[in-house]
């Protein structure tokens, strides 16, 4: 998962791609790379590791021309290095490809017979390879990529210059998503409309199969049988202003600190603050009373949300869930219910895993509800009814306010069928909502929880294992702490259901290893203090996260205790996600790793 830019324009390109790509740096930063046609002559740049190492090249050796592509990638075929680094390019073309070539190597031994010489271990060149033999038999551009594109298996965006054509952008989509943006007297193709924001607001999204021939004023699309299309020009709202980070060092600790006012706006957008109840099912294309079974798909943090919903359908509305990574759904070919509800949980909308999951439950005849932060991607444009979650762009790698918002949505969406479902009385709903009115103010309150924490970070820096235990909701929520953790401090954690720790990872528990006890003073919370009493016994050192009447009846000795406000249990997930968050922020900041980028990550994954 890459991203890609490409401008055909009338003025200097150069600058205004790396300021694109600086915009899509969330979809990798292994290396980056342009190519621009300088005198009609195809030239480039790359550099390995993140953008300003391309920036530095450039200032070093600039690029000029009026035509280019340009490409920051996360590295699947071929480790992160110069040679790997998009664009690829023969001395006839240029490619930048967002996506994975499935069929590479036998295309490669093909290309190889034919005398190409590779110059990279990516799969990416095979196309450069495979476009430049039909240019030497004779092809002009289009003919050639209209040759090349159906011998590529796999999933792909692909944007193509081509060497002395200095009006000429050819993209193409399969799998992966692509944007064609209409500037004045420019043109412009980009992964989203967010890298085409500072150019044009004018978006056309190309569906899959389409390729697209792109002149300064004008573009020609096809569908993957060649005919001529029309897809709709949409005025995109992304803003053309690079988000900043404020007064805050990392965005990810903007990001946390956004939390209670963007719940806020997610919640006001479902719930009638007035009248204390859920506003929702008015437009929804399926009827919650007939449902059997909902499925639930999702990736990473999106799936944690997920498990947590799980609890919260089957417990307030009494519907019964069956929820998977989207990675194992997608080939699980799971029978689905007739009419059945599928639920797909996507921050950025693009995800492979969770994409394909929401194609299969479709053609198994399910209605499909998407939990989206980016309302203009994929997922939303394919789903039946969109649930957007109002947490602005997250640019962090590690998902905080957007995985909140998921939650405070789901909890929405479960009280709702609760209701429709006749399982919740109105008293009921209006207790479940009020306790939902209460969250933003309540995660002000964890919020401040942050200087007990930076000082316990620095012995969690000193950790090689940190385990995290927790029931009911709170259990998602370990496997989400332990996931933060791992992703931004590179320290090995485990979440686990604190009622299956004798099961073996208790084996685990010394000295040495901290064990985060996630314990509101909840329905289970007599149950996981038994099993923090068995991490006791056995020396394990204690992070207890609770509330007064909680840290009052533990009779434990911890650690460090961090004290969380009282609340109705339906909400300590959304709640209790904030300490969580911090715990893995601090100790990354003391670790003093790239917080908002951590190595190997990408903050969109359009690949499986
Ligand atoms: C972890 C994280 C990832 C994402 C996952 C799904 O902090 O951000 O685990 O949650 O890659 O991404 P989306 O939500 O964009 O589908």
């Amino acid at each position: 998962m890459c991203g890609i830019i490409g401008i055909v324009g009338t003025a200097p390109v150069a600058d205004r791609l790396v300021d694109s790509l600086k915009r899509l740096e969330y979809r990798g930063y292994d290396s980056a790379g342009i190519a621009t046609l300088e005198a009609g002559r195809l030239n480039r740049r790359r550099a390995q590791g993140k953008l300003r190492n391309l920036e530095t090249e450039l200032a070093q050796a600039p690029l000029a021309g009026q035509i280019g592509i340009g490409h920051t990638r996360w590295a699947t075929h071929g480790r992160p290095s110069v040679a790997n680094a998009h664009p690829h390019a023969t001395t006839q073309v240029a490619v930048v490809h967002n996506g994975i070539i499935e069929n590479y190597r036998e295309l490669r031994e093909e290309l190889l017979r034919d005398g190409a010489n590779f110059e990279s271990e990516t799969d990416t060149e095979v196309v450069a390879h495979l476009v430049t033999r039909e240019l030497r038999s004779g092809a002009g551009p289009e003919a050639a990529v209209a040759a090349s594109l159906p011998r590529l298996k796999g999933a792909f965006a692909l944007a193509f210059m081509f060497d002395g054509e200095d009006d000429l952008l050819i993209g193409a989509r399969k799998g992966s998503p692509l944007a064609i943006g209409y500037g004045k007297g420019e043109m412009y193709l980009g992964s989203d409309a967010i890298a085409l924001a500072p150019f044009t607001d004018q978006i056309c999204y190309l569906d899959d199969g389409d390729w697209a021939v792109l002149h300064r004023g004008r573009a020609e699309i096809r569908n993957a049988a060649n005919d001529v299309v029309v897809r709709p020009i949409q005025r995109s709202s992304a803003t053309a202003f690079l988000v900043e980070k404020g007064n805050h060092r990392h965005f990810m600790a903007k990001e946390m600190h956004e939390q209670p006012e963007v719940v806020s706006h997610t919640l006001a957008h479902y719930l009638d603050l007035a009248a204390e109840t859920v506003l929702l099912e008015a437009d929804l294309p399926f009827d919650f009373t007939g449902l059997e079974r909902i499925s639930i798909a999702a990736c990473g943090t999106a799936y944690y949300a997920g498990l947590i919903a799980k609890y919260w359908f089957e417990q307030i509305a009494r519907l019964p869930v069956e929820i998977d990574v989207a990675s194992e759904f997608r080939y699980r070919e799971a029978p689905l219910p007739k009419n059945g509800l599928a639920i797909v949980i996507s921050q950025s909308g693009e995800t492979a895993d969770t994409l394909a999951s929401l194609r299969y439950a479709r053609q198994e005849g399910q209605k499909v509800m998407a939990v989206i932060n980016v309302p203009t991607s994929t997922i939303a444009r394919e789903s039946d009814a969109v649930m957007p979650t109002l947490a602005g762009p997250e640019i962090g790698v590690a998902s905080t306010k957007a995985f909140t918002c998921q939650l405070a949505t789901l909890a929405a969406v479960a009280v709702a069928a609760g209701r429709a479902r006749g399982v919740l009385t109105p008293e009921r709903e209006r207790e479940l909502v009020r306790a939902l009115i209460e969250v933003p103010r309540l995660m002000n309150e964890a919020l401040r929880l942050g200087p007990q924490i930076e000082v316990l970070a620095r012995s969690f820096a000193k950790s090689q294992d940190v385990l995290y235990l927790g029931r009911a909701t709170s259990y998602p929520l370990a496997l989400e702490g332990a996931l933060k953790l791992k992703e931004i401090s590179y320290i090995h954690a485990e979440g686990y259901a604190a009622g299956e720790l004798k099961h073996g990872p208790i084996a685990l528990i010394d000295e040495k290893m901290p064990v985060v006890v996630i314990a509101p003073h909840d329905q289970v919370f007599d149950k996981t203090m038994s099993n923090m009493q068995e991490v006791a016994a056995r020396g394990g050192r204690i992070v207890l996260l609770t509330d007064a009447r909680g840290a009052a009846e533990a009779g434990i000795e911890t650690e460090a205790t961090l004290v969380l406000p009282e609340m109705h249990p339906f909400v300590t997930p959304l709640v209790y996600a904030i300490p969580i968050q911090l715990i893995a922020y601090h100790t990354a900041v003391q670790m003093g790793t790239d917080v908002d980028q951590p190595r190997n990550l990408a903050k969109s994954v359009t690949v499986e």
